[in-house]
């Protein structure tokens, strides 16, 4: 499914930044690309990209595998030429002052970036090294960067031994020596479990506060709404929608739902039956998946939130239908991408909703 070119740039202009980028001239904006493009033989994977980043903004590049949000990463930090456009870094020309801009940015790539074979510190040691960095100062940062990464104690533990987590988090830290004022991340919570990602948000979230300016790219909408100040959606090579998280979280939420396993003692045709008597009574949508023995209910705005909860558990108990576990389902991208650039119906409250496939039952009640 996709839009009309014309209408996605109706949406983007409706909630894109545009309407005070006027007054802001391109230097400062942290990072700003334009008209970016890749193009590989026939395929533009970054088509005319179009971004601005302003100082000490958290933006996040949202966008499923294969949107092009490594490839445009890699453009704005000089690893790959542009096919066409530009781009500035703090106001600096990425193509014609190239060298330039090298030290004003650090990059956290997809891939974990560190020496196995070397401690901690040496990992650190190194870069900072490269970076020319003076002694006396390079083994002071290195300190605070160990010690605000929690890594202090293993500071001369090989890093092959380290946690995905550990790893990650020596990654940013050695993306970080030489203080730059921003900082490109591509995917920094991929691969770790949910403990690791929590203690990568929080150091995300302080380098935010410390001022840093952060491109994030990431596939999980939870991340993106977390921590970003702005998002923008990539598809295609294209950012097809872009707002602040305020402005993208109210559509967002009628998307989401709320999932509840029902044991298998009700048989799916009397589970049926009960929920076709419903219309009226619930101010959310109900489905049922009877592969998965899941009812689902749209999730409301959070100030109903309670309301909804309360009135699915009284129908519950009243029709004596067991359930074992619980949980909120995200929505998959293209379902966020549909609820946020098409207008919803009249009468149509709750938007698009389906019963996501990626439903977490974080709380079981068995
Ligand atoms: N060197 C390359 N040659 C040809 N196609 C490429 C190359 N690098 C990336 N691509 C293609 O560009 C698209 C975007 O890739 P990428 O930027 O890695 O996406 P993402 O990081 O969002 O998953 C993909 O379809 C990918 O196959
Ligand atoms: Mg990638």
């Amino acid at each position: 499914m996709s839009l009309p070119a014309h209408q996605v740039d109706v949406v983007k202009n409706k909630m894109s930044v545009s309407k005070d980028a006027g007054t802001v001239s391109q230097s400062e904006f942290a990072i700003s690309a334009v008209n970016l493009c890749k193009t590989y033989g026939e395929a533009r994977v970054v088509d005319n990209l179009n971004l601005n980043v302003r100082a000490g903004e958290l933006y996040a590049l949202l966008g499923d595998n294969g949107a092009g949000k490594t490839t445009t990463i890699s453009m704005l930090t000089t690893l790959l030429k542009p096919s066409a456009g530009e781009f500035f870094i703090c106001g600096l020309n990425g193509i014609k002052q190239a060298e330039k801009i090298k030290g004003s940015f650090g990059i956290v790539s997809q891939d974990i970036a560190i020496y196995q074979e070397l401690t901690a510190f040496e990992n650190l040691w190194f870069i900072a090294q490269l970076h020319g960095i003076p002694r006396k100062q390079a083994l002071e940062r290195i300190e605070m960067l160990l010690e605000r990464s929690g890594l202090t104690d293993k500071a001369n533990q090989l890093a092959g031994t380290f946690s995905g987590g550990m790893q990650r988090k020596l990654t940013i830290a050695s993306a970080l020596l030489h203080e730059p004022k921003v900082l490109f991340m591509d995917e920094p919570t991929v691969g770790l479990d949910p403990a690791a990602r929590r203690q990568i948000w929080q150091t995300l979230k302080g380098l935010r506060n410390s001022g840093v300016t952060i491109l994030l790219t990431t596939h999980y909408l939870e991340e993106a709404e977390l921590l970003a100040d702005r998002i923008g959606i990539i598809r295609q090579g294209k950012i097809v929608v872009e707002g602040t998280i305020d402005e993208l979280r109210h559509k967002i939420q009628g998307i989401r739902s709320i999932a509840i396993r029902i044991t298998g003692d009700v048989a799916p045709d009397i589970l049926q039956n009960k929920i076709d008597k419903l219309p009226g009574r619930f101010s959310s949508q109900v489905k049922f998946d009877p592969l998965r023995n899941t009812l689902s209910f749209a999730q409301p705005k959070d100030s109903q939130l309670v309301k909804i909860l309360h009135e699915i558990l009284n129908w519950l108990e009243q029709e004596k239908i067991p359930f074992t576990r619980f949980a909120t389902s995200e929505p998959n991208l293209e379902e966020v991408f549909m609820a946020l650039t098409l207008e919803p119906h009249d009468g149509d409250e709750s938007g698009h909703f389906s019963i996501s496939d990626d439903v977490q039952f974080e709380h079981d009640y068995t």
